[in-house]
């Protein structure tokens, strides 16, 4: 069984992938955590993330591994820099690169491939890495209510979170390549008013009736 889940950010799909894959004893691929690794990978070489040529340079050059507790990018365990700050501004910028994309794409496909069964989690999963997977789901809430939950989870100003949220939407709904979309097939699930729980029996019972 092959499940691709789609959805802004902070709409609580990495969790639910995570627990989904957990109960159903296969592996899970947070897509997300591999244009962070490459933009980990672009700073660590000084290199501006919106130099389109030179990442993707350095992208055909980095060592990646993106493991579900653990990212290793050429030897450093990046695991706790890629949700950094830095690395948090400079992804949209190598994530609206199309070559950087056909890379990791490809790197998605074989991780399948590989394993035959798994849940994977990002924005294109549904809609260009994997259309064919068996249970393709977008998972959305408002912003306001993301904004909400990174903030209890994180702290900040829940305005500007909410500000902060809906600016990384645009950029990854509006670029060229591959943008943010909700595939024709896809279910949607919008868990503003659902806890993680109420989701993830949600998706279980989709794939085990
Ligand atoms: O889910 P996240 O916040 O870790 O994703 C980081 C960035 O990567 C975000 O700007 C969206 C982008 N991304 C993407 O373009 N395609 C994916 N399959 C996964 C993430």
């Amino acid at each position: 069984m092959i499940i691709a889940i789609d959805g802004p950010a902070g709409a609580g799909k990495s969790t639910v992938a995570r627990r989904v894959a957990a109960e159903l004893g296969v592996d899970y691929l947070d897509t997300g955590a591999m244009y962070r690794a490459v933009t980990f990978g672009v700073l660590a070489r000084e290199i501006d993330p919106a130099d389109a040529r030179a990442v993707i340079e350095v992208c055909g050059q980095l060592e990646l591994d993106v493991g579900v507790d653990r990212v290793v990018v050429d030897g450093v365990d990046a695991t706790s820099a890629i949700r950094g700050p830095e690395v948090t501004s400079g992804v949209s910028s190598v994530a609206a690169n199309p070559e950087v994309r056909s890379i990791l794409v490809e790197l998605q496909r074989a991780w399948v491939r590989n394993r035959g069964a798994g849940v994977v989690e990002g924005r294109d999963i549904t809609t260009v890495v994997l259309p064919d997977a068996d249970l393709k789901l977008f998972v959305t809430a408002s912003p306001r209510v993301r904004a909400e939950r990174r903030v209890a989870e994180s702290g900040g100003d829940v305005d500007a979170v909410e500000a902060s949220i809906a600016e990384r939407d645009r950029r990854d709904e509006t670029r060229e390549a591959s943008p943010l979309s909700i595939s024709a097939e896809a279910i949607v699930i919008d868990t503003s008013e659902m806890s993680i729980d109420d989701v993830v029996a949600d998706v279980l019972w989709r794939v085990q009736g």
